[in-house]
């Protein structure tokens, strides 16, 4: 197994034993691609929502929320082209019975040659040092340009297909690349068919009067028809933008990462409207603004980056994703989109009901155009997974090298905020001591009491689930009222009086820090 694949697998059994992540229904043997959050999960999950809502919601005068219902309309799927053209191109391998999709086995092959040039890159650096050029080499040498004219070709041909919903294409160029079936090693493929991605379910209780619903594989269009409702109610004027947080459903064909592609997931979007002609601007502004966000959390600058849509979705006339470096390589996390005026005009041909937009300073009415962010909450969750767990060597309490593991979240994320610790769980002053400080303390922050084992291993137990500060209540403290507090980062410990805990406390878990870098 590879160093990569060990370090998910890490990540994946972190989450089930400390209570982040449980696989759904798992007494009976689980349910593919679906997931349950635990007691610690849901913590974490409800903040990172809570980030983002307050980004967006609460800093943004002209950003306002919703909360629209799963069901809707089964027209609103036929308007906004999910009935139509929300489809993944997909085969099978008639050796393994294993289902694939065309496009990411045909992206996966393009990925192993991209690590060719890197590879290629690498090893040069190394043999001429200091004064290596790599954009030069890549320029010049032989070898390195036939790889980049193959990854060029191939996307060119991949995203051409892709736009024609060319299956024919699709299944030539894996037949081309004799693509093999990653487990199995097999090239016997089905020819490339499309496939729907909606859970489709039925309203009514009459037999044969049922009425088709579908579960919504966006949040989206729950904002778009109600566009008008929201802008009448609030007197919104354009620029502004709606915020929504919900479930969205896919009946993924290829859902075998963990949370990053499942079936029932959640997603944050925001939607905002604009004057036509100002979409590109729009659509840079909130580019910057997105990766800015992803900054403010401590996350390293070279684990994002831009990639922008070489293959746009019906609706959009410019798109980019934020990717961030997930255990198995650069993937998109967020999705920003030029989603035009498609959507409003399409509903507003389906339902007959207008939904333009009189704007006083131009003196005329028009359908708004649309840039939209788009990021599910449960990749965030992944990402914040696979970014700040962390093993560490740190002195134990004899001054040796121990190995501690510690999720290394940003603590106004962190599921626990502060841990009291009596020193000794059999002492009933100390205990009883401890007690009051946390009954005060869990007013204000997620709290735990604990006084099982002895403090060290405590102390390991809270790093590991990421909280930011233990305090720890002593025999002293009986008499000075004191207590220490230990920094989940640094070690440090410090005494401190117990009525600054809870400035201390705020202080360092503070989500306004956060969000001050934003504005
Ligand atoms: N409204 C636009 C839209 O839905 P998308 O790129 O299909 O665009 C947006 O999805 C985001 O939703 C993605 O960037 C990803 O974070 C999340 N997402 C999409 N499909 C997902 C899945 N199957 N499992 C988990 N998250 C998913």
């Amino acid at each position: 197994m590879s160093q990569t694949q060990e370090d998910f697998k890490r990540i994946i059994s972190f989450a089930k034993e400390y209570g982040f992540i449980y696989p759904s229904s798992e007494i009976y043997d689980g349910l593919s691609a679906v997931y349950d959050y635990g007691p610690l999960g849901v913590e974490l999950k409800n903040n990172l929502k809570q980030y983002w809502w307050q980004s967006m919601v609460r800093l943004n005068d002209n950003i306002v929320g919703i909360d629209s219902a799963i069901f809707m309309h089964p027209m609103i799927w036929k308007a906004s082209g999910h009935v139509d053209a929300f489809n993944d191109p997909m085969l099978d391998n008639k050796d393994s019975k294993k289902r694939f999709r065309a496009d990411v086995l045909i992206e996966n092959h393009i990925e192993k040659v991209e690590d060719k040039i890197t590879k290629e890159v690498d090893k040069a650096a190394k043999r001429f040092g200091e004064t290596f050029d790599a954009a030069m080499y890549k320029e010049t040498n032989p070898r390195v340009m036939e790889y980049q004219n193959e990854v060029t070709t191939l996307s060119k041909r991949l995203a051409t297909a892709m736009s024609e919903g060319n299956m024919a294409e699709l299944g030539k160029i894996i037949e081309d690349l004799q693509i093999a079936d990653p487990d199995s090693g097999s090239r016997n493929w089905t020819e490339v068919r499309q496939f729907n991605l909606m859970f489709s379910t039925q309203l009514g209780n009459i037999a044969g009067q049922e009425e088709k619903l579908y579960l919504r594989p966006e949040t989206a269009q729950g904002i778009f028809v109600n566009f008008l409702n929201v802008q009448k109610t609030t007197r919104q004027k354009i620029p502004f933008g709606i915020a929504q947080i919900g479930k969205a459903f896919r009946n993924e064909i290829v859902a075998r990462q963990f949370i990053f592609r499942m079936r029932e997931f959640e997603q944050m979007e925001m939607q905002f409207f604009i004057a036509p002609g100002t979409e590109l601007d729009w659509f840079e502004k909130w580019k910057a603004q997105r990766m800015k966000w992803h900054l403010a959390l401590g996350t390293p600058a070279n684990k994002l980056k831009f990639k922008d849509h070489d293959n746009l979705a019906h609706y959009a006339n410019a798109a980019t994703d934020i990717q961030f470096e997930f255990p198995f390589g650069f993937k998109e996390l967020e999705g920003i989109h030029s989603r035009t005026d498609f959507d409003l005009k399409s509903h507003q041909e389906l339902s007959g009901k207008k939904l333009t937009y009189f704007d006083q300073e131009k003196n005329e009415a028009y359908v708004p155009y649309v840039v939209e962010t788009s990021i599910g909450a449960d990749r965030m969750f992944l990402a914040m997974l696979s970014n700040n767990l962390k093993e560490e060597s740190v002195p134990d309490s004899k001054g040796e090298d121990s190995t501690r593991l510690v999720f290394k979240i940003h603590p106004a994320l962190a599921p626990v905020k502060c841990a009291v610790l009596p020193l000794v769980k059999n002492k009933e002053e100390l205990t009883s001591k401890a007690k009051t400080i946390y009954d005060k303390l869990k007013l204000q922050f997620q709290c735990q009491y604990d006084d099982k084992d002895a403090i060290g291993r405590r102390y390991r137990r809270q790093d590991a689930i990421g909280t930011p500060i233990c305090i720890t209540v002593d025999f002293e403290t009986l008499d000075d009222n004191c207590v220490t507090v230990r920094d989940r980062d640094t070690l440090v410990q410090q005494r401190v009086p117990i009525e600054q805990l809870s400035a201390i406390i705020a202080e360092k878990t503070d989500m306004s820090k956060v969000l001050d870098q934003l504005v």
